[in-house]
């Protein structure tokens, strides 16, 4: 039954290469009385489709998106009991504003139309969607799907930057019923707000980022550093096509340099460089060591054993490089706790690193990072940081709101 305090976000994020759609409920003010759950949830990952471009094709994220939204949207509301019988019959204005809505995306209207016209208003408060940032293309796909739907079902827009829907997932304590399955696939995976303390210190790794961002209180965010050229996720991706394996390149790096630790074989290689990791500041780069790898894989033989030894130490100079970095930070700025979020947040290996740096951090220092599967992008970061707004109603006009590709915090 739903608590009549409770408000129903429609989470909606197509910033890169995966479509996502969920339905969540969430209850009181950010603090301890914040409870939310998940209603239903739909995602499909591109990545595959993406692999044999070694990175992700804009115009080929842009017409998958638009394929998957209304199928996804149809799940999402279908788990969340929220797929109405109705009809909806337009008149000539509703019909000329969704067509004007939709002008640059005909195959989501072609699928949108007759779904609106079999379906009614679903129970929810308020669409939350990602405006940035991402590939533009992309953004707009699911931004203008969120305008027609605002539209019809005359519900307001909350436009969300998707890098605060990875900092406020990692702020989340989540609760899943069964500890073995996917938290995102199961509805009733519930949570809270982690137990910490501000200032807190937010290390963002995913394909486009890599940022250090202070945080003093909710939703204030100060960048206190950042890369200069590839983002980390990026790096593990360019040296995962330099070794030959899949796209997105993280999971699969990791995989080598995991089975490398495990059968103990001694590293044959020199040791990669650790980019701007003795430098006074708190930025990245990672180009210089993917030029390295370069190095060692062209033009010459590299046996299984030499990649999977190239993995490990590409991973060990990322974690070493991120993990100092962002110890420093945290002595420099009185921090005590440490925020990760952003796709490569996913990596055991760095993971393991940073809870290790913590534990030996002479204050407390607490380390929030949410289960892998929630983070790498998915919807339900973005209704989450969709509801604070939605609470404060900051809602987006539809008329000026706009993708933004390069947006910052
Ligand atoms: O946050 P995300 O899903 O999408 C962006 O907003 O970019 O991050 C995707 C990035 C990809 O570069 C992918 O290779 C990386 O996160 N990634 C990983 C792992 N899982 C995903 N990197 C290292 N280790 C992983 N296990
Ligand atoms: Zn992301």
């Amino acid at each position: 039954m739903r608590h009549n305090l409770a408000m129903r976000i429609l989470g909606i994020e197509t910033s890169c290469d995966e479509t996502a759609v969920c339905l969540i409920e969430a209850e009181g003010d950010f603090g301890p009385s914040f409870e939310w759950k998940i209603l239903g949830n739909a995602l499909i990952s591109q990545a595959a489709l993406h692999a044999e471009f070694g990175g992700v094709f804009p115009n080929l994220a842009k017409r998958e998106h638009a394929k998957n939204l209304v199928p996804l949207l149809e799940r999402a509301l279908k788990s969340g009991t929220q797929l109405a019988a109705g009809s909806w019959q337009p008149d000539n204005y509703q019909l000329s504003t969704i067509n004007s809505i939709l002008e640059r995306e005909p195959e989501l209207h072609a699928s949108l139309i007759p779904f609106l016209r079999h379906h009614g208003k679903p129970d929810i408060d308020a669409i939350a969607v990602t405006y940035g940032p991402g590939l533009e293309p992309a953004l707009w796909v699911g931004i203008n799907f969120a305008k027609a739907l605002s539209a019809v079902w005359d519900v307001p827009i909350v436009a969300v930057n998707h890098m605060e829907g990875h900092i406020i997932m990692s702020l989340m304590d989540t609760k899943s019923p069964d500890q073995h399955s996917n938290v995102l696939q199961n509805v009733r995976t519930s949570g809270k707000l982690a137990d910490f303390e501000f200032p807190l210190l937010a290390l963002l790794i995913s394909g486009g980022h890599t940022e250090l961002v202070l945080s003093k209180s909710f939703g204030t965010y100060e960048l206190i550093g950042q890369t200069r050229d590839d983002a980390a996720g990026e790096a593990f991706d360019k040296v995962a096509r330099l070794l030959g394996l899949g796209y997105p390149g993280g999971p699969e790096v990791s995989r080598l340099a995991a089975e490398s630790r495990r059968q103990g074989i001694p590293l044959h290689t020199p040791a990669l460089p650790r980019p701007m990791l003795h430098e006074d500041n708190f930025d990245f780069s990672f180009s210089g060591l993917k030029t390295a790898v370069r190095r060692l894989v062209e033009d010459k033989e590299v046996s299984d054993e030499d990649r999977m030894g190239i993995a490990r130490e590409f991973e060990d100079a990322v974690a070493d490089v991120l993990v100092t970095k962002t110890m420093r930070a945290l002595e420099e700025y009185g921090a005590n706790t440490v925020l990760v979020g952003g796709g490569v947040s996913a990596n055991e290996y760095i993971r393991k690193q940073l809870d290790a740096a913590c534990q030996l951090q002479a204050t407390s220092c607490k380390l929030l990072i949410p289960p892998p599967e929630l983070a790498t992008d998915n919807a339900i970061m973005i209704a989450l940081a969709g509801y604070f707004h939605a609470l404060k109603k900051e809602f987006a006009a539809p008329e000026t709101l706009a993708a933004k590709g390069n947006l910052a915090l």
